[in-house]
C-alpha cells in the first residue's frame, strides 16, 4: 500500500495522508542550522550540534508520537485544527505534504479554509523560515484565529531532559514587538540566544507553556487556543515557549500570508548586552529584516532550489527504468548529503544526544557525497583524521561542535583506521588532489602532534598490519564494522555498554572482515605510496597485504564461504560447524570486493552461499541461523531477538557490498536484483509493511526470523546511503572515478539495452552513452571519446570546463 507518490519533476515525495505508518520526515538545512520536519510538521531545530545547541524540544518515546514541532493552530468558532493534522488531530477535508530537497510544504483544508505551511532553512543563514498562507475559499467572510507555537529547549538536550532541579529555575525570555527571544543561560556563559519572530504584529502572545498549553493541558488541547486566547504571559523558569495569536478577518477568496522565523544568534562577549539585562538584538533584527517580505522568502527559496539543482547535476542517469532514475538522480544523493550533515546524530531514531560523528561512519559517508561537494569532503577528512591517535587507532566518535573525540566511547574499534584510507582514497580518485596528503593534521587534536595526512594513512595501515592475531588475521578489538560482534567484552550486567565494556583489544579474537578490508584498502594505500614516489614502501605494503590475503584464504575460508571471525578462545564465528551464526554477510561482501578468492573460485562459491543461505524477498539478512540465546562470548549481536538488527536483520548497509561483489564477478542480473530489493522506490508499494519513508533507506529491515519480517527501522542516517550510491553508480552503471581518470565498465542486467548518464568529474562534463546490443552483463568492447576510440575502459581526465561525449558499447 502507498501513502503518497513521487513527483519526479519537482523532486518531491507527496504524502497524501497524515496517518503514515510512522512520521515521515525531511531535513531542512545543510550547513549549520538544521530542522527535522515530519509530514505533520513535527520535529525540532538545532544549531550545528543536536545535543549541545538544541533550540526546540522533542520527546522521542511519547504517545501519541511526534507531538512537538513547528505548529499552527487554526480556530474558527469552536473548531480547532492544524494544517498538518497533528497534534489536535481534527479530521481535515484535505491534506497534502510535499517533502522536497531541503524544504517541506504542508497544506490542510477545513471548512473552506485552506492553510499552507511552507518551511525551509535558507542557504548560509542560521534560521528556519516558515510562511503560513491562510485562504478563505468559502462564499462568505470568515474570522479565524491563528496560533503558531514552539517549545524551547534549554540548549543542552541531555541536561534539558534530566537536570530538572536546576533548569526549571533558569528559563528566561524577552519579548519585543513581534519577536520572542529565548535567552536562558545567556546571563552567564552562553553567547547565543534563539529568536522566534513573525512578520506581522500579533494580537497576543505567550511565552510560558503553563499559560498557553496549561499545566494539565496538552499540545492537542492548548488552553489558550481552546479557551479565550493568549494572555501575554512571561516565562520565569519552567518551560519557555513561543506562541502568538493572530485574529484574521478574511473576505471570500482572500489569502493572507504571514512570515515566521526561528533563528540562532551569537554575539561576541563584549556585544552581549544592549542595556543591563537586555540582550543585544541587533543581529537578530538584521536577520528578521533579511526576510521581511514574501519576495525575500521566495528568493531565498529559489536560491535553495538552485543549490540543489547544482548539487545533483554532477551525476544523473536516464535508464528507462523510472524507479532507478529517481533513486540515483534524486533521493539516494539527497540522503547521502543528509548523512554528510548528520552522520548518525539526529533522526527520528537517533536522539541527537548520543552519537555525534562516527569515525567509521563519516569516512564511509564520504564515498557517497564526495562527488557533490569535494571541498567539504576535504575538510571532513582533515577533521576526522585529527581525532586519530598517534598509534593509528581512532576515537570511535566525535562531537561536531568541538570536533574532539568522545572519551565516553574511546577507541578500540579495529576497522576504524582503515576507513580513513577508504575515504581519502575516494577523495583522491574523485579530485586527483594529492595536495591533501601534505596537509598537516594533529593527532588526538593536539597541534603539537601534527603530521601530514599521508602519515595518518600510514599509521592506519600500520596499526592493522601490527595488530594481527594467532592466525595472521587482524585483531578485532572492541568490534569491527559490526559494532555488535563484541568478542572481548564478556558483559554479564545489564546496562553495561557492549561497546565500552571489557578491554580495547584481546590477543586472540580476530576478524576476517578486517582482513578483507586490509586487502582492499591496503592495496589502495600501496598505490598511493607509489604515486608519492615511495616504491619501497608500496612493495612492503603489498607484501603485508599478500600475507593477510593468504590468511583469509586459509584460516578465514570455511569451505563454501568466508568465516566471520575467531572469538577470544580461538573458536570460529561464522562457520558451518557453528551451532548458530554459521554464515555472515560481511566477509563475503568485503572479501570478494577486495578480489580475494577470485582466481581460486572461493569468491564465486561465497556469493552462491549468500544466495542460498541469506537471501529473502526483502533483502539479504546479516547472518544465519539467528542467535536464539545470549552468548557471553559474542556480545551484543546475541542480545537482539532473532531477526532484528545485527542478529539476522536485513542490514541494508551491507547489501550493496554484495551488489559490488557480484559486479566484481560480472553478474549483472544478480547485482541488480540485490540492488532493487532494498531500494526504497522499488518497495514503495509495501509501505504498510516497511513503515519507514519510501524515499530513503533505513538501516535495518526485520529479517525472516522476526515476527515483523519486512518492517524497517532507523531510517535516514545509515551508511546504506553512501554504499548503495556507490554500488549503483560505480558497480552497476560502472562509472568509476580512478586515480588516472574515469573508468566506464558497467555490469548491468542482460535485458538492459543501455542507458545514458551525465557525470561531472574534475571540472569536466562527461555525456556517457552505454549501449548493450548483445544483451551481455559485463564487458566494454569499444569505448569512444569524442568520436575517437580509446583502448581499455579508462578515460583520461578531460580539460576542466570541457564536455566529453563518451560512447561505450558492451559485448
Ligand atoms: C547497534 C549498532 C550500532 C551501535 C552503535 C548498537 O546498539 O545495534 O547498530 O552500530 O549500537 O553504538
Ligand atoms: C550502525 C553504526 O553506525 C555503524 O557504524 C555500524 O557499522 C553498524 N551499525 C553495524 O553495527
Amino acid at each position: 500500500m502507498r501513502f503518497g507518490y513521487f513527483d519526479d519533476r519537482k523532486r518531491e515525495y507527496v504524502i497524501s495522508t497524515p496517518r503514515t505508518p510512522l512520521p515521515w520526515i525531511n531535513y531542512l538545512g545543510s550547513e549549520s542550522f538544521f530542522t527535522l520536519c515530519s509530514n505533520t510538521a513535527g520535529g525540532y531545530s538545532f544549531y550545528r550540534d543536536a545535543r549541545l545547541r538544541r533550540l526546540t524540544r522533542y520527546r522521542y518515546n511519547n504517545s501519541p508520537l511526534d507531538q512537538e514541532g513547528f505548529r499552527f493552530y487554526i480556530k474558527e468558532g469552536d473548531t480547532v485544527w492544524n494544517p498538518g493534522w497533528q497534534p489536535v488531530q481534527t479530521e481535515l477535508d484535505s491534506y497534502c505534504c510535499r517533502h522536497g530537497l531541503g524544504y517541506t510544504v504542508i497544506e490542510g483544508c477545513k471548512n473552506d479554509i485552506r492553510a499552507r505551511q511552507e518551511m525551509f532553512v535558507p542557504v548560509k543563514d542560521d534560521c528556519l523560515l516558515v510562511r503560513l498562507t491562510v485562504s478563505n475559499e468559502a462564499g462568505g467572510a470568515k474570522r479565524v484565529s491563528v496560533f503558531p507555537y514552539i517549545e524551547f529547549c534549554l540548549w543542552d538536550a541531555v541536561d534539558d531532559s534530566s537536570n530538572f532541579q536546576r533548569n526549571w529555575s533558569t528559563g528566561e525570555v524577552e519579548v519585543k514587538g513581534s519577536a520572542i527571544y529565548h535567552k536562558t543561560e545567556y546571563r552567564e556563559r552562553r553567547d547565543h540566544y534563539a529568536v522566534f519572530w513573525s512578520g506581522r504584529e500579533p494580537d497576543g502572545f505567550d511565552t510560558s507553556r503553563d499559560a498557553f498549553i496549561g499545566v494539565y493541558g496538552s499540545p492537542a488541547r492548548p488552553e489558550a487556543v481552546f479557551g479565550s486566547g493568549c494572555t501575554s504571559s512571561t516565562a520565569h523558569g519552567w518551560q519557555p515557549v513561543a506562541a502568538q495569536q493572530f485574529d484574521l478577518d478574511l473576505d471570500p477568496g482572500e489569502d493572507v500570508s504571514i512570515l515566521f522565523g526561528l533563528g540562532y544568534i551569537e554575539n561576541p562577549q563584549d556585544e552581549k548586552w544592549e542595556a543591563p539585562g537586555i540582550i543585544n538584538k541587533s543581529r537578530a533584527e538584521a536577520m528578521i529584516a533579511r526576510y521581511a517580505d514574501d519576495a525575500a522568502f521566495d528568493s531565498a527559496l529559489a536560491v535553495l532550489k538552485a543549490d540543489w539543482e547544482r548539487l545533483l547535476s554532477g551525476f544523473s542517469v536516464s535508464s528507462g527504468k523510472e524507479k532507478l532514475d529517481r533513486m540515483v538522480n534524486i533521493w539516494n544523493q539527497y540522503q547521502c548529503m543528509v548523512t554528510f550533515n548528520m552522520s548518525r546524530s539526529a533522526s527520528y531514531f537517533e536522539s541527537g544526544m548520543g552519537r555525534g560523528m562516527g569515525f567509521r561512519d563519516s569516512c564511509q559517508d564520504l564515498l557517497g557525497f564526495v562527488h557533490m561537494i569535494p571541498e567539504r569532503a576535504r575538510e571532513r577528512i582533515l577533521d576526522i583524521a585529527a581525532t586519530q591517535f598517534p598509534d593509528g587507532s581512532a576515537y570511535h566518535q566525535y562531537q561536531p561542535l568541538t570536533k574532539k573525540g568522545n572519551l565516553a566511547v574511546g577507541s578500540g574499534f579495529n576497522d576504524d583506521p582503515l576507513w580513513l584510507i577508504a575515504g581519502t582514497d575516494a577523495y583522491l580518485r574523485e579530485t586527483g588532489d594529492f595536495s591533501i596528503l601534505d596537509e598537516q593534521v594533529p593527532f588526538d587534536n593536539d597541534e603539537t602532534l601534527s603530521q601530514p595526512l599521508s602519515e595518518h594513512l600510514r599509521r592506519s595501515f600500520r596499526f592493522t598490519a601490527e595488530h594481527l592475531g594467532p592466525h595472521g588475521l587482524p585483531l578485532i578489538g572492541r568490534a569491527d564494522w559490526n559494532d555488535c560482534l563484541n568478542l572481548n567484552c564478556f558483559s554479564e550486567h545489564p546496562g553495561e555498554s557492549f561497546q565500552t565494556t571489557g578491554p580495547n583489544e584481546g590477543p586472540v579474537a580476530e576478524s576476517v572482515f578486517i582482513g578483507g578490508m586490509f586487502v582492499k584498502y591496503g592495496k589502495a594505500w600501496a598505490e598511493i605510496c607509489r604515486r608519492l614516489g615511495r616504491p619501497e614502501e608500496a612493495s612492503e605494503a603489498e607484501k603485508a597485504v599478500a600475507a593477510v590475503e593468504a590468511a583469509v584464504l586459509d584460516a578465514g575460508w570455511d569451505g563454501k564461504w568466508f568465516r566471520r571471525a575467531y572469538d577470544a578462545f580461538g573458536n570460529v564465528v561464522g562457520g558451518s560447524a557453528c551451532e548458530e551464526g554459521k554464515i555472515f554477510i560481511e566477509p563475503q561482501g568485503m572479501c570478494v570486493m577486495a578480489g580475494i578468492g577470485k582466481a581460486g573460485g572461493q569468491a564465486e562459491a561465497a556469493l552462491e552461499s549468500v544466495k542460498e543461505l541469506l537471501d529473502t524477498k526483502y533483502g539479504i539478512v546479516l547472518q544465519q541461523p539467528a542467535y536464539t540465546r545470549y552468548r557471553l562470548e559474542l556480545g551484543e549481536i546475541s542480545s537482539y531477538p532473532p531477526g532484528y538488527k545485527e542478529n539476522a536483520g536485513i542490514f541494508c548497509h551491507n547489501n550493496p557490498w554484495i551488489v559490488c561483489a557480484e559486479a566484481e564477478l560480472g553478474h549483472g542480473d544478480r547485482a541488480f536484483q540485490v540492488y532493487a530489493r532494498t531500494a526504497p522506490a522499488f518497495i514503495e508499494d509495501i509501505s504498510e509493511i516497511h513503515r519507514t519513508e519510501p524515499y530513503v533507506y533505513s538501516q535495518m529491515i526485520a529479517g525472516k526470523d522476526a515476527a515483523t519480517f519486512g518492517e524497517a527501522k532507523n531510517s535516514w542516517l545509515t551508511g546504506t546511503a553512501a554504499w548503495t550510491f556507490l554500488s549503483i553508480s560505480q558497480a552497476i552503471l560502472g562509472i568509476k572515478p580512478a586515480l588516472d581518470g574515469l573508468v566506464i565498465d558497467p555490469c548491468i542486467p542482460a535485458d538492459m539495452k543501455g542507458f545514458t548518464a551525465v557525470r561531472r568529474f574534475r571540472g569536466a562534463t562527461y555525456r556517457i552513452s552505454v549501449e548493450n546490443p548483445r544483451g551481455v552483463q559485463k564487458g566494454v568492447k569499444e569505448l569512444r571519446v569524442n568520436g575517437r576510440v580509446v583502448e581499455g575502459c579508462l578515460i583520461p581526465p578531460a580539460e576542466p570546463g570541457s564536455t566529453a561525449d563518451v560512447v561505450a558499447v558492451m559485448g
